[in-house]
């Protein structure tokens, strides 16, 4: 089952740069919530604090309702550069995390064939990542990830290098296999329409020092296919979106000029 997650005044500072605004948010469990913003406006400073990778934060991270900071074991993360091995087979590379965590070997074999499957690369398990697409290899990330049944999931970009077709594929195998096993996902991306197409939420941030400008209910229906963007309900929210980031972009530029 997936945790709550609360944001409760998180601010972070690197030096005088303000990267992350006081920021109150909660991620109801089993939720799947996209975070858009400008570049460089903190999204992934926020990703990183809640992974425990980023710890020289102020206020709090609540999960189901207890303060905690720094890495958990339940929390799966994924980054732009699929995190494979490649001098291991993808079997081996899905089987990594629960080797780590000390995982007899034949339960550890079973549970990574399970999980190729699961992302579609069974016939693939004695391969190496070099001989994969970028796409597969960001399948064999994310088999790592699922491999420990994380209760929390935190996506950077995961699909940033890939093409257009890719992407939306994969996008929504991966919105598939979290809705089975009821992970909280928070998953940062830089194209609004992912956002809309995969998740339950949006949220869009200012630019830096980041701020949550805008909170909304993606009321599209739970099973999503690939034309879903063309939806009025998502071409709505999509202007949106558009819109705020726009202004904020034109701040962004007018603030630049200021400087100067
Ligand atoms: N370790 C760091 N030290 C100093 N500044 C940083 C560090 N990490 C990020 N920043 C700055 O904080 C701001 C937010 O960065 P980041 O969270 O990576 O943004 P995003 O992921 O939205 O592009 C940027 O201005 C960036 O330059
Ligand atoms: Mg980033």
């Amino acid at each position: 089952m997936g945790v709550a997650v609360k944001l409760d005044g998180v601010e972070r500072n690197y030096g005088q740069v303000k990267a992350l605004s006081p920021t109150f948010q909660t991620l109801e469990p089993g939720t799947f919530t996209a975070l858009v913003g400008p570049s460089g406006c903190g999204k992934s400073t926020l990703l990183d604090i809640l992974a425990g990778l980023n710890t020289g934060y102020q206020g709090r991270v609540l999960v189901d309702g207890k303060e905690h900071k720094g890495p958990r074991r339940e929390t799966g993360v994924i980054f732009q550069e699929a995190a494979v091995l490649p001098w291991r087979t993808v079997l081996d590379n899905a089987a990594f995390a629960l080797e780590t965590q000390k995982v007899p070997v034949g339960e550890r074999r079973e549970i990574a064939e399970n999980v190729l499957r699961r992302v579609g690369l069974s016939d693939f398990a004695g391969h190496y990542p070099h001989q994969l697409s970028g796409g597969m290899r960001q399948r064999v990330a994310i088999a790592r990830v699922l491999s420990t049944n994380p209760d929390l999931i935190l996506a950077d970009e995961p699909f940033g290098a890939l093409d257009e077709q890719t992407r939306v594929v994969l996008g929504l195998e991966l919105l598939r296999v979290v809705r089975q096993t009821n992970a909280t996902v928070l998953f940062v991306t830089h194209s609004i329409q992912e956002a809309v197409l995969l998740s339950d939420r949006v949220l869009v941030m200012s630019a830096r020092p980041g701020k949550i400008l805008l909170d909304l209910p993606v009321d599209l229906p739970a099973d999503r296919d690939p034309a879903m963007v063309g939806s009025p309900v998502a071409t709505g929210l999509i202007e949106k979106i558009w819109a705020q980031l726009r202004s904020e972009a034109e701040r962004a530029l007018v603030e630049q000029g200021a400087k100067r």
